[in-house]
């Protein structure tokens, strides 16, 4: 596990810019796996900048994202498929038919979650995955206690998500209670991993991964486990490491 200090949220997103235009320009047809949330808001902005500066183009990249709400369709602008349009997809030159994201409003969820995996599977796997880290340390929607072995599957969210989640919403009625997300087996066959963490909200999250054990209470220590991990984490976020 390789881990990165920098020094605040700006120095986070521009390394993390720095990291994937390196990779993007090594693979042909790259597959990416994305996150959502405020985390990859600043590098997002960064690889919009270097495609608009033609340093990069995303003409034969494809995307998984690793999770949705149950419950909101993708014109819902809450919805991670709208954050992904709006934050990325719509401003640069990816294909819209090569962006995938789960569907949470499929009649059918259990055959989403099926479905999602085959398409991944069909795409050759994933060749990075972006993750951001909940301060409880889930990544993607697996909260604490979740299976490491698990698949894409629909998720029960941990009161701690909730919480940080509705700041988006209007009321907390409003905020979803289930999610369709990616499990953290799928997230582990990922041939590369780049996870971003900024903030104190994140220190014990982080300090347990790279300090503490292996453990289905803290979902991001699986990342111990992955032979080609890359943190980046800012000084907050990194406070509580030894
Ligand atoms: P955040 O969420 O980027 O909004 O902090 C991260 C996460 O919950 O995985």
């Amino acid at each position: 596990m390789q881990v990165i200090k920098v020094k605040d949220y700006a120095e986070m997103s521009e390394k993390a810019c720095e990291w994937f235009v390196g990779k993007l320009k090594e693979m042909e047809t790259p597959v990416l796996g994305l996150a959502t949330g405020s985390t990859p808001e600043g590098l997002y902005d960064h690889l919009i900048q270097k495609y608009k500066d033609g340093e990069i183009s995303f003409q034969d990249v494809k995307t998984f994202n690793l999770d949705e709400y149950i419950g909101l369709a993708g014109d819902n602008p809450n919805s991670y498929r709208y954050f992904m349009n709006e934050k990325l997809f719509n401003n640069i030159d990816i294909k819209q038919e090569n962006t995938f994201v789960p569907n949470g409003v499929a009649t059918d969820l259990e055959k989403e979650c099926t479905d999602y995996e085959q398409l991944i599977k069909d795409a050759g796997g994933i060749d990075i995955q972006l993750l951001g880290i909940g301060s409880n340390g889930h990544i993607g929607f697996n909260e604490p206690g979740a299976k490491f072995d698990g698949r894409t599957h629909i998720e029960n969210l941990a009161q701690a998500t909730i919480d940080a989640n509705a700041r988006f919403f209007d009321s907390m009625d409003d905020v979803p209670k289930q999610a369709v997300t990616m499990g953290i087996g799928s997230i582990i066959e990922s041939k590369e991993i780049l996870l971003l963490a900024s903030g104190e909200n994140k220190a014990d999250a982080i300090a347990g991964v790279i300090d503490g054990e292996l453990t289905e209470a803290l979902p991001a220590s699986i990342l111990k486990q992955h032979p080609r991990v890359t943190i980046i984490a800012d000084e907050a976020a990194l406070a509580k490491v030894k």
